[in-house]
């Protein structure tokens, strides 16, 4: 079988995704802070905002993996450093310690959100976020750039796209044939979406909700999610997937 590294799994999308790779076959070691309710294989018990943590969760790791799955986040309710922490120094941090124990022909997938779509018009600040090499002190690089909490969540999934591309024109992931994608879902019913809508406000996320006509579920999200780690996916690569249930298309092309 394929041995699938998932983030996240103690809730909402990262718990079904677990959930559908192990019905499909596959052993999966699961990843987060909180200690899921079920049925997770194998468990390892980390947490992504700090380098250590980071470190202790690759240590606990097997040789040979066929997949991650990037899903932990965090909403940006408990400020800007901790969520660009988690949301992106700290799954960029594991997917580079991951690299090696990839299998030739392996996958990363990175669940970002429609938050991040400002990538393109933020540019140079994602470039000069993104090119810091390492597990920078998130603490300064907030201060440094004057960044304010509310900035946290969008800017951590900008960061995310922007990497993701790049990541799959990096040696460390091209030369082994390590395919580097991202998903996006718009508003998922998961424990996150209340947090969203203690800070964005009920009309802004109902508006997103009422153009596509409703919320999306995890088992929306997950299927994607595996398919861009299957080998069905050989050919995608540095790609963004909307599973949004056509809210980025309504926007791109200016639908109301
Ligand atoms: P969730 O809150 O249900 O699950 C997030 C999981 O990440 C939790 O189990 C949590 O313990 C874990 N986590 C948080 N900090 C961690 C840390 N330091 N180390 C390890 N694990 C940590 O939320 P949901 O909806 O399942 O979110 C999954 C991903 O989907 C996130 O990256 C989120 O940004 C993204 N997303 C969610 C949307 C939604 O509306 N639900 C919309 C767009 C993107």
């Amino acid at each position: 079988g394929k041995t699938i590294l998932i983030t996240g799994v103690a809730s909402g999308i990262g718990a079904r995704a677990a959930e559908l790779a192990g019905q499909m076959g596959a052993d999966v070691i699961g990843i987060d802070v909180r200690e899921p309710s079920s049925g997770i294989s194998s468990f390892i018990k980390g947490d992504l905002s700090t380098a250590a943590g980071v470190e202790d969760i690759v240590k606990q790791l097997p040789n040979r993996i066929d997949a991650l799955a990037n899903v932990a986040g965090l909403s940006g309710n408990t400020g800007v450093t901790a969520t660009l922490a988690v949301n992106f120094y700290g799954l960029r941090a594991l997917s580079e310690a991951v690299a090696p124990r990839l299998r030739e022909g392996g996958a990363i997938v990175n669940v970002a959100s429609i938050a991040g779509y400002g990538w393109r018009a933020n540019l140079e600040r994602a470039k000069s976020l993104t090119t810091i090499e390492g597990f920078p002190d998130v603490a300064s690089l907030v201060s440094e750039h004057g960044l304010k909490n509310e900035e946290g969540y969008p800017l951590s999934k900008e960061l995310l796209l922007l990497w993701t591309m790049r990541a799959a024109h990096q040696h460390l992931f091209r030369d082994r044939g390590i395919r580097v994608n991202a998903v996006s879902p718009g508003p998922v019913e998961t424990p996150i979406l209340k947090q969203f809508r203690a800070v964005l406000g009920d009309a802004r996320v109902d508006s997103d909700i009422m153009r596509v006509g409703r919320a999306g579920t995890s088992a929306d999200i997950a299927p994607a999610i595996l398919f861009l780690c299957s080998d069905g996916a050989r050919w995608i690569n540095g790609a963004n997937l909307p599973v949004d249930g056509g809210l980025e298309a309504s926007i791109n092309a200016d639908v109301l």
